[in-house]
């Protein structure tokens, strides 16, 4: 049993209140007095205790640990935090993409995979997903996809004719969502799953030579998975499964780790790679560009205010530090601008002043004033200026990573290469990744998914979306929902009834 806390209850302002139980009353039965202002705060402070979620990614948890540097990576950057022997702290949060803060952790989804580096060079964020590609190459499709993914206005429910509609009229999704409908679609735990950046990066070494770059963090844990079949049971037995598992397995000493690998292209190679090497719908094929070893991110310390270290947690693409830097894929661009857009709107505008956001560096800002603003201030408050205040270093920064370009003003997609195609990398991953058990499962997860409410006429195209992947895959699609549909109702073809009205009856 807990020994009595001997400490006074206050209010806000530190003044002792006198109960913890009763509001101040005109006699026992009579009405409340405005004078009670601790009732007062109690109710106002209650009532603004949820902030905005996250618009996507609204659903996740995290933990703090740290990442060792454990091989010579110096060659290629000059970043303090890759440096052989150098450990930093690292603040991790894990999510799901469409589900709102209550949502239950094992559906099928993408999930995010965020890293914030303590470095003694300032924040640097790595925000990424388990997967090492994405569903859209260009960022004016973004708010569409998460739209598309995320509920209907008229009767607020997720539709899966709404998510293949967007999909299979944008047929770059298909590798994204052929890995997706596959076995690592539902991660068995946030332990069991690996992280990539997805997006290539920049690396910057100390002579001033740049590299193009891929994270993978691989865990040491092994990938395991769930079925659609657990996963469903799962999300109504425990809808927190996966946040549960991290914080007991951390309180009991279990720490789950992740070794750091990178792939590195020399800077000329992405001008006459076959494919576009900034294509987010892509992947560096392995045999072209291996791994390298860098280190080990090991997570060991819960967090102790769920709300104060994870929901107010701010991580950020455009965070790189001297050494790395973005690269010219599109989204990541529109990436460094829309994080801390979001992270105004939603924490405010010193949202980097709230303790887990603050930098262990020295931060020498000239930002002043603003809403909820903690730091003094100190002139002079203007640069340049002639009274001491800091001054911009260029040997510090890379600003971010240098290309060259050059070229009229367009609105068009990316200069096709002699590989670039939406089809050839998500047939790769089913028939040469997969076995015949896992690709068995894809067919059963797609099916599944496409009598959950899709109609005509998209579900046509979803059956010639799966044909381009794979003609043998699709062909056994198509057959698996006509026979389930028929099933249900042997006159659906006959009458034109589609797969969805079926379902609807059987819902
Ligand atoms: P490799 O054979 O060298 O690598 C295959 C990759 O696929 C490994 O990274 C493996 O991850 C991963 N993998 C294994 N099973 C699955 C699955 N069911 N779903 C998703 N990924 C899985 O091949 P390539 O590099 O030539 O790539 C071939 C295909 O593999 C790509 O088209 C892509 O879809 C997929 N892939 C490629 C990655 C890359 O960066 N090159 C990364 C992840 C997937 P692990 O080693 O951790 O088991
Ligand atoms: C969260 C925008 C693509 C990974 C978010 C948020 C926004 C956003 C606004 C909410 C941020 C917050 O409120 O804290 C975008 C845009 C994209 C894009 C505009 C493309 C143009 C991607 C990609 C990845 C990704 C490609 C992975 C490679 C994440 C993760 C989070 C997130 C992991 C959760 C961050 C956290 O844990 O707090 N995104 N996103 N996003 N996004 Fe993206």
């Amino acid at each position: 049993m807990t020994e009595p806390d001997q400490r006074p209850t206050t209010t806000d302002a530190g003044i002792p209140v006198a109960s913890d139980e009763y509001s101040l009353s005109v006699g026992p039965d009579g009405p409340l007095l405005l004078q009670d202002h601790y009732l007062i705060e109690q109710m106002a402070n209650f009532n603004r205790e949820r902030i905005p979620e996250r618009q996507p990614h609204a659903k996740g948890g995290g933990a703090f640990g740290t990442f060792e540097v454990t091989h010579d990576v110096s060659e290629f950057t000059r970043a303090a935090v890759f440096q052989p022997g150098t450990t930093t702290e690292v603040l991790s949060r894990f999510s799901t993409v469409a589900g709102e803060r209550g949502s239950p952790d094992t559906w099928r989804d993408p999930r995010g995979f965020s890293l914030k580096f303590y470095t003694s060079e300032g924040n640097f964020d790595m925000v990424g997903n388990n997967t090492p590609v994405f569903f859209i190459r260009d960022p004016m499709k973004f708010q569409h996809f998460i739209r598309s993914q995320k509920r209907r206005s008229d009767n607020n429910l997720r539709d899966h004719d709404m998510q293949w509609d967007f999909w299979t009229a944008v047929p770059e999704s298909a590798h994204q969502v052929a890995w997706l409908m596959g076995d690592r679609g539902i991660p068995r735990t946030w332990r069991h799953m690996n992280g990539y950046s997805s997006h290539t990066y920049s690396w910057i070494n100390a002579a001033g030579e740049q590299s193009w770059v891929k994270y993978h963090f691989k865990t040491d844990q092994g990938i395991e998975c769930f079925t659609q079949d657990e996963a469903d049971q799962m999300a109504s037995a425990d809808t927190d499964y996966h946040q549960r598992d991290l914080f007991e397995h951390i309180r009991d000493g279990d720490h789950p780790s992740w070794t750091l690998h990178m792939q590195i292209m020399p800077f000329e190679d992405a001008k006459t790679y076959r494919i576009n090497p900034f294509d987010l719908t892509k992947v560096w094929p392995h045999a072209d560009y291996p791994l390298h070893e860098v280190g080990r991110l090991t997570l060991n310390r819960n967090v102790t205010d769920y709300h104060t270290e994870i929901e107010q947690a701010s991580f950020e693409p455009n965070n790189s530090v001297a050494g790395t830097g973005l690269s010219p894929d599109k989204m990541l661009l529109a990436r460094g601008f829309s994080y801390s857009d979001a992270h105004r709107a939603r924490l405010g505008v010193n949202y980097r002043q709230i303790p887990v956001n603050r930098p262990k560096s020295p931060v020498n800002s000239y930002s002043k004033d603003g809403l909820m603003r903690m730091d003094n201030v100190t002139d002079p408050v203007y640069a340049p200026n002639s009274y001491g205040g800091p001054a911009a270093d260029p040997s510090l920064t890379d600003d971010g990573g240098r290309w060259r370009s050059d070229g009229e003003m367009v609105r068009a997609a990316y200069t096709l290469r002699p590989e670039d195609d939406d089809w050839t990398q998500a047939g790769t991953l089913v028939r040469e990744v997969m076995d015949e058990a896992a690709r068995g499962r894809l067919v059963d997860n797609v099916v599944g998914h496409l009598l959950n409410g899709v109609s005509e006429p998209v579900l046509a195209r979803a059956f010639d979306y799966w044909t381009q992947i794979d003609a043998d895959l699709g062909a056994k699609i198509q057959q698996g929902v006509r026979d389930k549909a028929d099933e249900k109702d042997p006159k659906a073809d006959e009458q034109g009834n589609d797969a969805r009205s079926s379902m609807q009856d059987k819902a």
